[in-house]
């Protein structure tokens, strides 16, 4: 037997293209589990259709950005498969028969879905595409047989739906094809927004793009909130709720000297701005090679639809499989005699 790599699959809906904040959260890691596992990566076309009706073209628009930011932060299509889902019909296909093993009132308490359907003030007038959105994201992973999905801990109750379609419908057909998967909490480190709200958008202007310029990380430290009392170097100031040191948190490589520099500027003595120009350096150093990737592959888009094309290629095979097993054990196999 060779030693089987662990499928993995995520993604992203395609609203815009991403920023630092998604970089900490997911980007880094994939890149790294590209190494150890199978990754498959879906541009979430589809998912995005569900709840921006009548904004299609900023949907379609940011596959290529979301695509450009993978490639930026350093996904390299060799390793990892990225795929368009509206391109993949056999996920939708598959969506179409889990879609009768789960109930309308289960799907109105996932808690993630009840959270968005507050945000967006959809209150009773829900796209049923939308209410639904959690079983086309159950067919993703399943069509894949992933057993790793890394999510944020909001995707948490997408996971468990999931799995729950997994033993219905293995225990429908009395036959063992899909297979459950298990959540990879894939950071614990959130970035806030350079404004110091909890997170970081860039609806609400307080983002860091992948694609940023050394004047715009280099504006957008200066503009970093930090503790509105530490008005002088050598009054005490807060470590907690400050944004520069929420990225520190995230980028200071030596986290000896980090804790140094915590203590001295909770003590006093330490100035802003000497905090700021090592935050600066260190993210100068990151974005730099990614930039200088995005540049390159947002010049050469026949290549980035290159690598789409063959991803999603490559994605439609295992896709078909899976399906046709699926269907084969509902009996809907008719010409396969
Ligand atoms: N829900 C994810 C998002 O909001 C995108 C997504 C679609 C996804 N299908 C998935 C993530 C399957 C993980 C697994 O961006």
């Amino acid at each position: 037997m060779s030693s089987a790599k662990p499928i993995i699959l995520t993604g992203d809906r395609t609203t815009g293209p991403l920023h630092l904040g998604h970089y900490v959260g997911s980007l880094r890691s994939r890149v790294e589990l590209q190494h150890k596992a199978q990754q498959y990566l879906l541009l979430a076309d589809t998912q995005a259709m569900t709840d921006n009706v009548g904004q299609h073209q900023k949907v379609t628009n940011n596959v290529i950005e979301v695509a450009l930011d993978y490639l930026a932060a350093g996904i390299d299509p060799e390793l990892s498969t990225i795929f368009i889902q509206s391109q993949v019909p056999e996920l939708a296909e598959l969506t179409q028969y889990l879609l009768n093993l789960v109930t309308v009132s289960r799907l109105e308490r996932n808690p993630t879905i009840k959270e968005e359907i507050r945000l967006r003030g959809f209150e009773r007038d829900i796209p049923a595409g939308f209410l639904t959105y959690p079983v086309s994201q159950a067919a993703d992973i399943t069509a894949f047989k992933a057993t790793l999905v890394p999510v944020g801990d909001d995707q948490l109750p997408m996971i468990e739906q999931t799995n729950e379609l997994v033993r219905k419908f293995n225990s429908t057909v009395d036959r063992q094809v899909l297979v459950e998967c298990e959540a990879v909490l894939s950071s614990v480190t959130r970035l806030p927004g350079v404004d110091g709200k909890a997170k970081m958008s860039k609806s609400l202007n307080n983002s860091i793009s992948l694609g940023a310029s050394a004047d715009d990380i280099k504006k957008a430290v200066n503009r970093m909130y930090t503790d509105p009392n530490h008005l002088r170097v050598e009054d005490p100031g807060q470590v907690e709720g400050n944004v520069v040191f929420a990225f520190l948190d995230a980028f200071e490589p030596d986290r000896n000297a980090l804790e140094e520099l915590k203590a001295q500027y909770r003590h006093g003595g330490l100035a802003d701005s000497v905090l700021k120009r090592r935050l600066n350096e260190h993210l100068q150093a990151l974005l730099e090679p990614i930039r200088a990737r995005r540049q390159h592959f947002a010049g050469d888009r026949g290549e980035v639809m290159n690598v789409l094309r063959r991803g999603t290629e490559k994605a439609r095979q295992v896709a078909g499989q899976t399906v046709s097993e699926v269907k084969s054990a509902l009996g809907l196999n008719y010409f396969n005699y």
